[in-house]
């Protein structure tokens, strides 16, 4: 295992957290109107989770569009122009499309023409992948900064008839900027983990599965229906606790620290038992464990990064503090970081905020363009290659 040292060498690249931002869809759906659809209770939704209400996207609202908005946040914040970004990576288990990837979609909208852009599906577990990519890029100097976004629409993959998974469950976009500096500090440490003989415990068969067969007790079943999120709740509260321990502290170890240096754990908000029983295997208090799960419930990959937001909003983080953020899903896979936070940066000028938003404008109009173009194009040049013009030739003259 390699360990964290403090860097002998004056050239060494961190990366730092220097924007955030989220977006929640406004519509807010209560335990109370569950309970209208499935057997449940407030009271025991609450008591079992610690959830009492989530945000569920509108019929205009995909994950794309929550991405946007959380990028268009943390962008501003960290004062970072779209067309200086390098790389978009976004964490989701729910995007538009299978390709092209969300973070395409978003590369468009924000007319960030200068960035790699690529999604990664590691379901609850896909922000701290993602950071921990994209951090990796930066420390190599392959890349000056890095948009990371973790955005999902829980709401439109859930069994709806299910109480065991439907209470759980909301939507919502986070997002941080991480740029290059000599400043040590900023992503310390990472762990990524996976174990995918624990497949069947959590799943949401692709679209070409009709029905996804499952090995079970031995035999091949058929699965569930398409688009549809299956939990065994159980298995997978197990070993949430398990692995929330054991990654927090392999984590802290890699980074030269112990469990007891951290100021602050931004876990995935799954269920605040989770948290409770985590706390207490490492001796925590649990107040050192952020949570909001209580008003946003579980919204997978999108959990960590609108978590982290709330926290400094709420501010719980100062500079040089440690902060770890740990995450665990479907996969399984789980992960977890540490983050030397830096100086928390201006908020931007009036002015600055004005011309970022010109730029989207902008960035509007030129994708416009560019699909008119290549519709013209088209139209104009014909085929491509010797070969195809040939055989339009040829069925040109057969007409
Ligand atoms: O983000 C990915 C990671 N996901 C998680 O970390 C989720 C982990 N799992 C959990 O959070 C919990 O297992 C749940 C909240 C899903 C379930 O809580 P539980 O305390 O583990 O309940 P259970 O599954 O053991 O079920 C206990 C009882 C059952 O009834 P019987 O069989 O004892 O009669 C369930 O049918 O509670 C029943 N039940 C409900 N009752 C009222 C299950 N869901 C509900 C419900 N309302 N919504």
């Amino acid at each position: 295992m390699t360990e964290w040292h403090e860097p002998m060498e004056s050239n060494m690249r961190y990366a730092h957290i220097q924007g955030w931002g989220s977006y929640l869809p406004e519509h807010v759906y209560t335990n109370d109107e569950i309970a209208q659809t499935v057997e449940t209770t407030d009271e025991w939704i609450y008591r079992r989770t610690g959830i009492k209400e989530r945000r569920i996207a509108n019929s205009d609202e995909t994950t794309a569009t929550l991405s946007m908005k959380a990028a268009e946040e943390a962008l501003g914040r960290a004062g970072l122009p779209p067309s200086k970004v390098e790389m978009i990576v976004v964490a989701t288990s729910t995007p538009d499309y299978i390709f092209p990837s969300t973070a395409c979609q978003v590369q468009d909208h924000l007319g960030a023409t200068k960035a790699a852009a690529f999604d990664i599906s590691a379901a609850c577990s896909g922000f701290v992948y993602a950071l921990s990519i994209a951090a990796q890029s930066i420390q190599s100097g392959a890349m000056n900064n890095a948009l990371v976004i973790g955005a999902e629409t829980m709401s439109r993959v859930l069994n709806w008839d299910d109480r065991g998974t439907c209470i759980l469950f909301g939507d919502g976009a986070g997002a941080v900027v991480l740029e290059a500096s000599d400043t040590p500090g900023g992503v310390l440490a990472s762990v990524l983990r996976s174990d995918g003989s624990g497949r069947d415990l959590l799943y949401l068969p692709a679209v070409y599965q009709n029905p996804m067969p499952m090995l079970q007790g031995g035999k091949w079943q058929n699965g569930h229906k398409n688009n549809q999120m299956v939990m065994n709740g159980r298995q997978v509260f197990r070993f949430a606790t398990r692995v929330l321990a054991e990654s927090l502290e392999e984590v802290t170890e890699k980074a030269g620290l112990t469990v007891n240096d951290l100021n602050l754990i931004v876990p995935h908000q799954a269920n605040v038992r989770i948290l409770e029983t985590a706390a207490k295997k490492l001796k925590l208090d649990q107040d050192i464990f952020f949570s909001n799960v209580e008003t946003v419930g579980n919204t997978s990959a999108a959990s960590i990064p609108v978590a982290l937001c709330e926290a400094l909003k709420a501010g719980r983080l100062q500079a040089d503090d440690h902060v770890a953020l740990v995450g665990f899903g479907g996969g399984l896979t789980w992960g977890a970081t540490v983050i030397k936070w830096a100086a928390t940066p201006p908020e931007p000028t009036r002015w600055q905020a004005l011309r970022t938003q010109a730029s989207y404008g902008t960035a509007r109009v030129r994708s416009r363009f560019r699909q008119w173009q290549r519709r013209v194009g088209a139209r104009l040049g014909g085929s491509p290659t010797p070969d195809a013009r040939m055989r339009d030739a040829v069925k040109g003259d057969k007409e």
